[in-house]
């Protein structure tokens, strides 16, 4: 370069930068202008070198749901209750900074394996292989850096009649001591009928074990407001599976009949949460045979909102927020007491991998993993 341009480059270097700063801090909006539906997306933060970009989707009828890339987390969920008033139902933090520093899995996807690994140990193909054991003796949601803290690929896309964020990872081999790469998609769709669907797929090269799920905690009459012990539940399940004083089941499935864990017919989360020792954080054994059906469905009286879940998966880990203990800042300054959230997380059976009667949770090369998961809201008139 002579000095000339030497000049002229330093001149507008400068420029480019501060152009460069602009177009990633500037809100991106896309819509589909017929059923006035958008998703924007905007610059949220960095996470060591990367960016994170929180993505809002929004439909015709009001409802939006915020998720960053970062971990794949859903920060907000606005819900409209009886009387069209909106609120966030789920718990989160205001900023990037929240998730950054340490959290109970506010609203993330969980992998490679959600939920507990006795010991942090399995056997596959002959071989043992070792997982962190950050739980106690045990391995929890895919160990010290899972899917929950790793920043997914993101893509936008606008259709007729939803709003989908896809995002994509790929956990390499050995990552986590789990065996093989596995690439993994998840994929959010939001429509006009207040659904919000969570589509999972993963393939792999080597056989792995793989439970997939989305950790939000949920808090109907609003995030922050008080505990959820006054909100009535129902879970389509026979059965749940019986753990020990570690919550790795100990493989009796034992009838819900006649036990606190009965929500077959809808009763308050309080209601027999005493009786549970730590209270509730177990499996439940769904009845829908494979078939994505509805599973659960939570009801807070006051603001008259429903929470329906439907599933694919063969089982569900209803979570009472037994460790929440008030040392969580979240949203508009409001904090997180035991119970303020509960969590109806979709998966396979914990501890599946030493567990060879429960339903099959390894993945091996050629196929796909797949299932459906999906949070519909609305409200109860009388
Ligand atoms: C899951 C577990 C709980 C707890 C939370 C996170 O729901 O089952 O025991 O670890 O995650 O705090």
């Amino acid at each position: 370069m002579n000095d000339y341009r030497l000049v002229r480059f330093l001149a507008i270097a400068p420029l480019f930068f501060l152009l460069s700063c602009n177009r990633l801090q500037k809100p991106v909006e896309k819509t589909n202008a017929k059923d006035l539906m958008t998703i924007k997306k905007d610059y949220y933060g960095n996470a060591g070198d990367s960016n994170v970009y929180l993505y809002t989707l929004k439909n015709n009828k009001g409802l939006e749901v915020a998720i960053t890339n970062y971990g794949g987390i859903i920060t907000s969920i606005l819900a409209p209750d009886r009387e069209g008033h909106f609120e966030d139902v789920v718990l989160g933090f205001d900023s990037l900074g929240g998730y950054l520093s340490g959290h109970p899995y506010f609203g993330c996807i969980v992998g490679r394996y959600a939920n507990r690994i006795a010991r942090g140990k399995f056997e596959l193909d002959g071989k043992i292989y070792k997982l962190a054991t950050n739980n106690g003796p045990n391995h929890l949601h895919g160990g010290e850096e899972g899917f929950d803290k790793k920043i997914w690929k993101a893509t936008d896309i606008v259709k007729s009649d939803s709003v989908y964020l896809v995002l994509e990872y790929t956990s390499p081999d050995g990552e986590e001591g789990y065996p093989g790469n596995l690439d993994v998609k998840v994929t959010y769709v939001l429509n006009n009928e207040n659904e919000l669907k969570i589509y999972y797929e993963a393939q792999c090269d080597k056989p792995t074990p793989v439970n997939l799920t989305n950790h939000s905690y949920f808090n109907l009459a609003g995030a922050g407001s008080g505990n959820i012990l006054d909100h009535e539940l129902m879970i389509e399940a026979d059965k749940y599976t019986v753990v020990d004083e570690t919550l790795i089941p100990t493989g009796e499935l034992r009838p819900v009949e006649n036990t606190p864990m009965d929500f077959k017919n809808s009763k308050k989360i309080g209601k027999d949460l005493d009786q549970v020792k730590g209270g509730f954080d177990h499996n439940f054994v769904l009845n829908n045979k494979g078939k994505f059906s509805k599973v659960a469905e939570a009801f807070e009286p006051i603001s008259r909102r429903v929470l329906e879940v439907f599933t694919s998966e063969p089982g569900i880990q209803f979570y009472s927020g037994n460790f929440l203990d008030g040392t969580e800042t979240g949203k508009n300054n409001k904090t997180y007491h035991k119970h303020y959230g509960f969590c109806l997380e979709t998966q396979h059976f914990p501890d599946s991998p030493n567990h060879p009667e429960f339903p099959e949770v390894i993945l091996t090369p050629g196929e796909i993993y797949q299932h459906q998961t999906m949070y519909k809201f609305s409200t109860r008139k009388e």
